[in-house]
C-alpha cells in the first residue's frame, strides 16, 4: 500500500516558491530520505505532510488522508521529530516521554523507549540539563513513543557525535523491521546512503533525482580517478588529461568518461619520469559525488557542516 502520495506540491512564502512542483510516492514500510542543502525545502515539505503547514497548491495524501484536514485519528497514527522542538525545560526526561505517550492510543513503554534512544542514565534529569545531542535523542523518543505507523524525522542526527549517530541509525533500522514507514530529511549523504531505501534529492524546492542510492550512483557513467602528487610535482606538471583535476583535501580527483585513457596517460608519464603516484585509485561515483554534482559542487550553502567536501574546498582556495 502507498503511505504517502505527493503530486505537484507547491508552497509559496510571499513571492518565493520554497517547494516547486514536487511529486513522489512512498510505499508502506519504506525508509525514504529527502536529501538536500539548507533551504532546499525539506522541512517545508515534511511539515506539509505532517499537517503542520498548509500547501499552496498540489495534492497530498498521507495514510490515505489529506493531512490538512486530518484530525486526531490522523495525528495518532504519525510520529514527528521536529527539526527544532521547544519543551518545558523543567520536566524530566521520563515525565515528558510519559506525557507524550498519553496522547496516543497505541504506545510503547516509557522506559523501553528511553533505553532505545540511549538516555537511560538521564531518565530523571531535567531537560534543561541535557546536551544538544541528548535533546535530539529525547526528540526521537517522543516521536517513537506513540508506536507510529509513519514516522517523520527532520534531520534526526544533526549535532550527534559519531557513536550517537550509529545508535540512531540502528534505531531507524529497527523500525524498518517493525514495518514502520520512515520519512527522513538529512543533508548527510552517508546517512541517506546508509538508511534509505530510496532517496529524493531536492534543490531549491525541486526534485532533481529520485531512486535507490545504488541507482543514483549508477546513473552516472563517469568514473573518478584520484591520486596525490609525487613530491616536487605541481599539478601543472601533469600531462594533458581527459578531464580537469580538482583538489579534494590532499588528493586530486578527476571525473572522466574515459578512465582507461586517463590512467594510461598518467601512469605512462609517471613511469617515464620514474615517479610513483601516491594513493592512485579509480572508483565509481558515490552518492556524495552525484549529490555534489546535482547541488552544484562542494560550495553549497550548507554553513552548518564541516564536511570533507567543504574542507577540501578551503584547501583548494588556499592554493
Ligand atoms: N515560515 C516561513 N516564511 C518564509 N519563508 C520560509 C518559511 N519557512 C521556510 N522559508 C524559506 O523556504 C525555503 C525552504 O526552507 P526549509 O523548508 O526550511 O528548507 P530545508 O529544511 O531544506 O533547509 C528557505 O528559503 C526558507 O528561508
Ligand atoms: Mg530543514
Amino acid at each position: 500500500m502507498t503511505a504517502v502520495e505527493v503530486e505537484q506540491l507547491r508552497k509559496e512564502y510571499g513571492q518565493v516558491a520554497a517547494v516547486d512542483d514536487l511529486s513522489f510516492t512512498i510505499e508502506e514500510g519504506e525508509v525514504f530520505a529527502l536529501l538536500g542543502p539548507n533551504g532546499a525545502g525539506k522541512t517545508t515539505t515534511v511539515e506539509i505532510l505532517e499537517g503542520h503547514r498548509r500547501r499552496t497548491t498540489g495534492r497530498v495524501r498521507v495514510l490515505g488522508q489529506d493531512p490538512q484536514t486530518g484530525g486526531r485519528e490522523f495525528r495518532e497514527r504519525i510520529g514527528i521529530v521536529l527539526q527544532e522542538a521547544g519543551f518545558d525545560e523543567d520536566f524530566s526526561v521520563r515525565e515528558l516521554v510519559r506525557l507524550h505517550r498519553g496522547l496516543y492510543p497505541r504506545s510503547l513503554g516509557v522506559d523501553e523507549v528511553i533505553d532505545q534512544v540511549g538516555l537511560s542514565d538521564k531518565r530523571d534529569a531535567r531537560i534543561k540539563t541535557l546536551s544538544g545531542g541528548q535533546r535530539r535523542r529525547l526528540d526521537l523518543a517522543l516521536g517513537l513513543v506513540g508506536a507510529p505507523e509513519l514516522l517523520f524525522l527532520d534531520e534526526p542526527t544533526t549535532g550527534f557525535d559519531p557513536s550517537a549517530r550509529r545508535r540512531a541509525w540502528d534505531l531507524v533500522e529497527g523500525l524498518r523491521t517493525l514495518g514502520t514507514t520512515v520519512v527522513l530529511t538529512t543533508h548527510y549523504m552517508d546517512e541517506a546512503e546508509h538508511l534509505a531505501d530510496r532517496v529524493a534529492i531536492v534543490v531549491a524546492g525541486r526534485l532533481v533525482a529520485l531512486g535507490t542510492p545504488a541507482e543514483l550512483a549508477a546513473g552516472q557513467q563517469d568514473a573518478v580517478v584520484s591520486f596525490r602528487l609525487p613530491a616536487q610535482v605541481a599539478v601543472s606538471d601533469l600531462p594533458a588529461l581527459d578531464g580537469v583535476p580538482v583538489a579534494d583535501g590532499l588528493a586530486w580527483e578527476l571525473t572522466t568518461a574515459r578512465p582507461t585513457a586517463v590512467l594510461h596517460t598518467l601512469t605512462g608519464w609517471a613511469l617515464e619520469k620514474g615517479l610513483e603516484m601516491p594513493a592512485l585509485s579509480v572508483r565509481r561515483p558515490s552518492l556524495e559525488d552525484v549529490y555534489l554534482r546535482l547541488v552544484g559542487g562542494p560550495t553549497g550553502d550548507d554553513e552548518s557542516a564541516a564536511t570533507p567536501a567543504s574542507a577540501g574546498d578551503s584547501v583548494r582556495s588556499g592554493r
